[in-house]
């Protein structure tokens, strides 16, 4: 964003991200906590607020079906606060963070924006209330676009890689760190090689989509768009990538399916290719190098 010539204020709760990588003025929030909206309305009001790109969230499907409330409280009431905050200041645009996970089990090839939504787990059933919420707002002018991320994975710049094992490569990468096999959730799916596929899409084209997204940001209303490749990797492609990029043999372990695991989701990504221009660069050989290259052991 700074990049782009975006000036830039951060409003975060640090749980999982790292404060010492902001350069610009930042502030430590829990958005769901019932003082948070006074203090995000302060905020958006101080400093001149024209845009929000609303990120922060809670996003591990595993953990949702685990911890539902947790997920409802910080991902629903974090969005209530923020419009309201929003609102109240008149704070008009918006680029919300929402996922695939919005659509469910599709039995398409590829999904599109009008593909029918029909979440399967706590995290997705969150996104798309979201989506709800947001699309509601137009009464006071709201003016939104929900990116629904496919599966996000890579290194932009190798100092902000990220240090959290929470989805299937950084998960691999510090197993391959531990010397311990990595495990297959499940490889009995009605899919070419039995394991699950996703739609997997670099960090740095993501973040292109963010700064594509808000000179759109005109008028009342919604719009969603996937940012996906259009191109599915199974777990087991996701690996044998890996083990090409590291120069590793490591070990598998194909355990039981996982929980709120949907086969297959690929992105149609025409719309945001019409609309914003903006179309995904790199693939998964570019996604597993950046991120073994960035993996800081
Ligand atoms: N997987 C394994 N082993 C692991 C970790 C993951 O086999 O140790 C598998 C999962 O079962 C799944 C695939 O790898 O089939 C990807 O799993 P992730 O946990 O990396 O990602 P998810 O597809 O579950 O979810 C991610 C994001 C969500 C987003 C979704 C959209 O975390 O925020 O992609 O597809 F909604």
């Amino acid at each position: 964003m700074t990049e782009a010539g975006h000036s830039v204020v951060s409003v975060d709760d640090f749980s999982t991200g790292m404060s010492d990588r902001i350069q610009h003025e930042s502030y430590e929030l829990e958005l769901e906590n019932p003082d948070a909206e006074k203090e995000l309305a302060r905020i958006l009001k101080n400093h001149h607020i024209e845009t929000v790109v609303h990120f922060a969230a809670r996003k591990q499907v595993g953990e949702s079906v685990q911890k539902p409330e947790l997920y409802f409280k910080s991902n629903v009431g974090g969005l209530l606060n923020l419009l309201n905050a929003m609102k109240t200041v008149g704070v008009k645009k918006l680029v919300f963070s929402s996922s695939a996970a919005v659509y469910g089990m599709p039995d398409v090839e590829q999904v599109t924006e009008q593909s029918s939504t029909n979440p399967i787990n706590p995290y997705g059933q969150t996104k798309l209330v979201g989506e709800w919420m947001i699309d509601n707002a137009k009464v006071w002018g709201l003016s939104a676009i929900s990116l629904r991320y496919f599966n996000v994975a890579g290194t932009g710049w190798p100092d902000l890689a990220d240090k959290q094992a929470l989805n299937l490569i950084p998960i691999a990468i510090s197993k391959i760190r531990d010397g311990e096999p990595i495990s297959v959730f499940g490889d009995d799916y009605q899919t070419e090689d039995g394991s699950c596929i996703r739609d997997y899409i670099h960090v740095m084209d993501l973040a292109r989509a963010h700064i594509d997204a808000i000179p759109q940001l005109k008028n009342p209303g919604n719009e969603v768009f996937n940012v996906g490749t259009g191109e599915g990797s199974s777990v087991f492609e996701v690996l044998t990538e890996l083990k090409k990029v590291s120069g590793i043999d490591f070990e598998l372990n194909v355990t039981n399916r996982r929980a709120g695991d949907p086969p297959k989701l690929i992105a149609s990504s025409e719309k945001i290719q019409k609309a914003l221009g903006w179309k995904a660069e790199f693939g998964l050989e570019e996604i597993a190098q950046t991120a073994w290259s960035s993996r800081g052991f």
